[in-house]
């Protein structure tokens, strides 16, 4: 099972590391090519660079580890590659203005989730994850001891739990399903009450995370 990750910045790097670190293959691309060789070097045997679209045919996951307007270009250029692969989406609606202030790029309650399954071809298998943590917490958090961190994912699909559940223990956390796509608004920001920055920026155990998941379901 290979995973593509599309983009190695804050946040593709990490989980590239963490991936690998876990023992699984990985398949790395970004629009700088020598990034990504560099990356894979240092990763080692597991780990591997290729184009976006060499790095989506050959793998089984897609984790689009790019911005929300980039993951859109991507999935309309790439879109007949994607079929039957799970597809990871860790973002948020967000992006800057022209002071370069970050502001919410979509209307409140719409979910950058929704507009990426949306997108998709029918045979693709959507999951939101990996993107409830800041990209330094991401970093940091893995392994944790006495008990792991949990990353919250959402999604109506039970291959892509499957498949997601693997990567997030093989990356070094606990996994705990969050609900459904219509659920996905809550593991992003602004606003997601499951998205670390809706936490105080707490890392949750697994114990603590069910409890913050169910508290928020009895409000909402
Ligand atoms: N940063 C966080 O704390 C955080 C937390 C949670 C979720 N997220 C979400 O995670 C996603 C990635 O955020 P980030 O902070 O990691 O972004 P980032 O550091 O800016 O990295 C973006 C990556 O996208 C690549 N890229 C840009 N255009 C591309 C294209 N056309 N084809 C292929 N690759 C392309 C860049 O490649 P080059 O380097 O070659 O230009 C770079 O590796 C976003 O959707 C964000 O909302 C971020």
């Amino acid at each position: 099972m290979t995973t593509a990750i599309i983009g190695v910045g804050n946040i593709g790097s990490p989980l590239a590391r963490h991936l690998v670190g876990g023992g699984e293959p990985v398949v790395l691309a970004a629009k700088d090519e020598s990034r990504t060789e560099a990356l894979a070097d240092e990763l080692g045997p597991l780990a591997g660079a290729a184009s976006v679209e060499d790095a989506i045919a050959g793998a089984d996951a897609v984790v689009f580890a790019v911005w929300l307007d980039t993951i859109e270009e991507l999935i309309a250029k790439d879109a007949r590659l994607l079929e039957s692969k799970v597809v990871v989406d860790p973002s948020n609606p967000l992006g800057f203005d022209e002071s370069g202030q970050m502001i919410r790029t979509l209307p409140e309650g719409q979910s950058a989730g929704s507009v990426v399954a949306a997108r998709l071809p029918a045979g693709a298998h959507y999951v939101k994850a990996f993107g409830t943590l800041v990209a330094d917490s991401l970093a940091s958090g893995a392994n944790r001891e006495p008990r792991r961190a949990v990353l919250f994912y959402a999604t109506d699909d039970d291959a892509a739990a499957t498949t997601i559940e693997r990567l997030i223990r093989a990356a070094g956390f606990e996994p705990l399903k969050a609900g459904g796509l219509g659920d996905a608004g809550r593991l992003e920001m602004p606003g997601g009450d499951l998205h670390q920055a809706g936490l105080n920026g707490a890392l949750l155990d697994l114990d603590e995370a069910r409890t913050a998941a169910a508290a928020a379901e009895v409000t909402s």
